[in-house]
This record gives C-alpha cells, sequence and structure tokens, in this order.
C-alpha cells in the first residue's frame, strides 16, 4: 500500500525569532505544499527528493535532512520498518529558506508513514512528531512552522508550556507576493546568533522584544479588522525590529525596499532571515501584480498567494 501525505509552506507575518522567546507570532500557511510518497522497497530504505528547489538548498540541508528522516523514524518507533519503504518528496512547494520548506516535508513524511502503516494519527500527533522532525533542521524549533503546515490557515501562536494555538478567522484571504533572495540560509545559525546578541545587549533586547509583542496584538486586532494599512505599517515595523537583532540581509532589505516602492502596503522578511524569503502585503490582484512584477524584474523570483485560505482538518 502507498502511503500519502501533504504539509503546506508557510508564512511568518509577526513576530519570526521572536517567537522562540515565548512572544506571541503570527502565522499563515499558503497554498502550496509538500507531498510525501511511501511505499513498499525491495533494496532497503530510499529516499528521493524530487522538490524544485534554490540552488544548493538541497546539497546545503542534505546531513539535516537525514539527521530530521530519523528523528522522525524513531519518534513513530518506525526505525526497524524503514528498511522496506522508499519515501520520495514532490508537490508545488518550492524549496526554500524561510516559506516552510523543512516543516512541510517533515509533517508530509509524517502523515504519508501513518497512512502506510496504517497508523491513523491526528493531526495533534502528526505535529508533534513533525516537530521533533524540525529538530534535525533548526536545533530548537519553536514550533510555529509545522504548527503551520499541519494545521493550515492563519494562525495565532504562542510558545509556552503546551503552545498557545489559536485560528486567526479573517472574511476575506489578502493577497501577497514571497519575493525568493536566492540565497539559502542557515536557521540554526540564525536562531544561534540573535541567542549570543541578546545575551550580551540584554537591555536593548528588551525593549525591541517589547515592542514585538505589542506589535503581535495591534496585528491579530488589525487582520481582524480587515485594517490593511494597519497590517501593513505593522509589518513594516516588524522588520525594522528584525534589523536590529541583525536578520536581515542586504538582498532582504533591497526586497523590502522594492515592494514598498511599488505600493506594498508593508514588507519584511520571513522566516529565519540572513537571507531566503520576504514577504509583501498586496491586497489585490492589481497591486499583487504590480509589486510581483517589480521584484520580478530586479532578477528575483516571486511567488503570488494569499494568506488566510488553506484549511487542514
Ligand atoms: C523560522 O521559520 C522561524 C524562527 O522563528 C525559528 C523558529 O521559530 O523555530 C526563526
Amino acid at each position: 500500500m502507498t502511503g500519502e501525505g501533504i504539509g503546506f509552506g508557510k508564512a511568518i507575518l509577526f513576530n519570526e525569532h521572536f517567537v522562540v522567546y515565548g512572544v506571541p507570532a503570527v502565522v499563515s500557511a499558503i497554498d502550496k505544499y509538500t507531498i510525501a510518497r511511501v511505499e513498499p522497497s525491495s533494496k532497503g530504505f530510499t529516499f528521493e527528493d524530487n522538490r524544485k528547489a534554490t540552488p544548493k538548498y538541497k546539497e546545503e540541508k542534505s546531513e539535516q535532512q537525514k539527521d530530521s528522516l530519523n528523528r522522525i523514524f524513531k519518534t513513530m518507533n518506525l526505525e526497524t520498518s524503514k528498511k522496506s519503504i522508499k519515501i520520495t518528496l514532490d508537490g508545488n512547494l518550492y524549496a526554500a529558506s524561510g516559506i516552510g520548506a523543512s516543516a512541510a516535508s517533515c509533517v508530509a513524511i509524517a502523515r504519508a508513514l501513518s497512512e502506510h502503516f496504517n497508523l491513523n494519527l491526528s493531526n495533534e500527533e502528526i505535529n508533534k512528531i513533525a516537530y521533533e522532525g524540525e529538530k534535525g533542521y533548526h536545533g530548537t524549533p519553536s514550533g510555529i512552522d509545522n504548527t503551520a503546515s499541519t494545521f493550515g490557515g492563519l494562525i495565532w501562536f504562542k510558545k509556552d508550556e503546551t503552545n498557545t494555538i489559536e485560528r486567526i478567522t479573517i472574511p476575506t484571504p489578502i493577497e501577497i507576493v514571497i519575493g525568493n533572495t536566492g540565497k539559502v540560509a542557515d536557521t540554526t545559525a540564525a536562531v544561534a546568533g540573535v541567542k549570543e546578541r541578546k545575551e550580551k545587549n540584554a537591555e536593548k533586547y528588551q525593549r525591541i522584544f517589547e515592542r514585538a509583542e505589542n506589535i503581535a496584538f495591534l496585528a491579530r486586532r488589525a487582520l481582524q479588522d480587515e485594517d490593511y494599512v494597519e497590517i501593513g505599517k505593522l509589518m513594516t515595523e516588524n522588520h525594522k525590529l528584525l534589523q536590529q537583532i541583525e536578520v536581515s540581509s542586504r538582498e532582504l532589505d533591497f526586497t523590502v525596499d522594492i515592494a514598498r516602492d511599488n505600493g506594498a502596503l508593508g514588507a519584511k522578511l520571513t522566516g529565519g532571515g540572513l537571507g531566503g524569503n520576504m514577504i509583501a502585503l498586496t491586497p489585490g490582484k492589481d497591486l499583487q501584480e504590480q509589486v510581483a512584477n517589480a521584484i520580478e524584474k530586479e532578477g528575483f523570483q516571486v511567488l503570488k498567494t494569499a494568506i488566510g485560505v488553506t484549511r487542514e482538518g
């Protein structure tokens, strides 16, 4: 029997990095996903990654991917059974830094294994397994990526003992543009850098973290009120905070500026930073097209999608 499962890509709208320290964050799944297939293999454990990817992404992540797979098998008690299967990754989510490619693969694999071995796991169980798998890529993930990738939709996420996961319902999906800097980034290194600087500059970082927390609450209200101008303003301010904790990059700042100069209501880096992807708020197809074209003209790949659409379970 072939098992199959999907995991959504995601875009963090507010508070990547801050979320690692318990500051609330807002994340949206996007309508692109990774599919994993599990089938019997007579050649021992085989793994085939057919996802389209940023150049060097697969090479640079290959050790982390092995570690992640082992963690998933261990968590699911499938270390022996793995010898008799082949796993294939595919789907329309481009594998790149910042849009949840690692989380989407962990969720998709956990779901496909669950189906193949008839485990009938719930979304909550899949999310827990994917979180363990994410440790292979992130070291100490907050859990926000696997949560968005498992459940889909727009989510308020706060890391605490049990993790607060609440749906944010918006009446109409909002168009966004995601721009890819083409640079593969290492989330573990980005998170470690923030930790080191936070310890060295405790007072400065405390002020930044307090503002990030305020932004989360203001953003949640603005999303519920469909106040696009306010959401955009808060996203741009959030980008400034991310610059202050030194996780942005020249390409990220450049693409954020292009987006804003071309009418985006707000823009920021999304995900771990130091490369990877940025996101621009562009309500309406015309504005989305305009901003996407401007970013593309500068030689960056874009993805036109929306927040508040996809939902699982
Ligand atoms: C990565 O997509 C988001 C980070 O906040 C790390 C994490 O939350 O695990 C940078």
